[in-house]
């Protein structure tokens, strides 16, 4: 009942190492690191164990810096046991040389090294605490790793688009680290300030900048949201998958572990119970039917997508709803 492979999310800690400027999560390294939490291998084996027919792929995130926690190497082959594909989303500083082969030989194939900006001082004033060069360093070795030994990984950059970017700091974004370095993808995701997506004209400067890439004879995909592959069989809100933070709370996406609406904890409660509860039914009812005339469920009110454009973007569907929240809510896309 409602279970089908999916995306499995995993939030190996509650810390991170920098305090970017625009992050809303709940780490950042100034709430200090006295209250750090690390989910253990075994723990990890818990939570998979449980959903095991229906893991497509697994891939460690969340609200934190997943590179610290001390275990990653050791959870990164505990998720081996259940999947061939293993993706990190990090912001690339904690890395070293030795970190990075350990990730890779344990089974990382895609990594995706959030980075917002290809001119030094400007990355550094985002991410509060990083070192520019360090990630460099970092991402140049992934490549060369790559290039002469491990043709099958996955080199991504992910750049946040901040209200003031225009299409020609994307344009130079690309031509850094697509065209010069080589990584093979580029995601770009809008700014999310206080729950909602702010940069209305976003998926016009994207669309109206691969058109010019396109003409320039370079055929790069910008459409992907996401800065690692999203897998489901089913078309839910675009993000539909299965999230597990640091302390085993299961969600439907990373959002609800802010504000804990959870539909439960995978380490100590069974499957078979979770998926009875009436959270976790309502849920899938409302999205695997497109039940768009209806109230959305209780655990994605107050969604940001949901009051975005992108999410029907997301769902390749036309959305036809009587639900005065998405009436309300017009798409309004301006031309200069
Ligand atoms: C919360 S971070 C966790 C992983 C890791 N610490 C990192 O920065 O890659 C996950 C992703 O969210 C992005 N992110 C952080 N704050 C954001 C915001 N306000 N709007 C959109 N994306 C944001 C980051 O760039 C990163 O790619
Ligand atoms: S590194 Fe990631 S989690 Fe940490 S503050 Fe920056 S965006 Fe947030
Ligand atoms: S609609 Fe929003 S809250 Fe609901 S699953 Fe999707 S991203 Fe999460």
């Amino acid at each position: 009942m409602y279970l089908f492979n999916s995306t499995v999310l995993v939030e190996p800690t509650n810390i991170c190492n920098l305090k970017c400027v625009m992050c809303e999560a709940r780490c950042t390294v100034e709430a200090g690191i006295n209250d750090a939490e690390y989910m253990l291998p075994e723990q990890l084996d818990i939570a998979l164990k449980k959903l095991k027919t229906y893991i497509s792929n697994v891939v460690f995130q969340g609200d934190c810096e997943p590179t610290l926690n001390p275990y990653l190497p050791e959870i990164v082959k505990v998720a081996k046991k259940y999947t061939e594909q293993i993706a990190i989303v990090t912001n690339g500083v904690a890395l070293t040389r030795e970190k990075i082969d350990r990730l890779v030989e344990n089974g990382v194939s895609w990594f995706a090294l959030s980075i917002d900006d290809y001119r030094e001082e400007k990355y550094n004033s985002i991410r509060k605490y990083s070192d520019f060069k360090r990630v460099m360093d970092n991402l140049d070795y992934l490549l060369k790793i790559r290039d002469t030994k491990k043709k099958y990984i996955y080199v991504v950059t992910h750049k946040i688009v901040f209200q003031e970017d225009k299409a020609e700091d994307l344009e130079e974004y690309i031509n850094y680290f697509y065209l010069n370095k080589g990584v093979n993808k580029i995601t770009f995701a809008p700014i999310v300030k206080a729950g909602n997506i702010e940069n209305e004209n976003w998926l016009l400067m994207r669309n109206n900048l691969e058109n010019k890439l396109i003409c320039r004879g370079i055929q790069i995909n910008l459409k992907d949201f996401a800065n690692y592959p999203y897998m489901s069989n089913h078309k839910y809100c675009g993000t539909n998958l299965f999230f597990i933070s640091h302390e085993g709370n299961f969600a439907p996406c990373g959002l609800h572990t802010r504000d804990k609406k959870i539909f439960g904890n995978l380490f100590s409660d069974e499957l078979d119970d979770i998926i009875k509860r009436k959270s976790f039914i309502e849920y899938h009812e409302y999205w695997y039917n497109r039940r768009f005339d209806s109230c959305v469920p209780e655990i994605c009110k107050n969604c940001y997508l949901l009051r975005s454009p992108y999410f029907k973007y997301c769902l390749d569907d036309s959305y036809k709803s009587t639900n005065t929240i998405f009436e309300n809510e017009q798409v309004k896309l301006h031309t200069k």
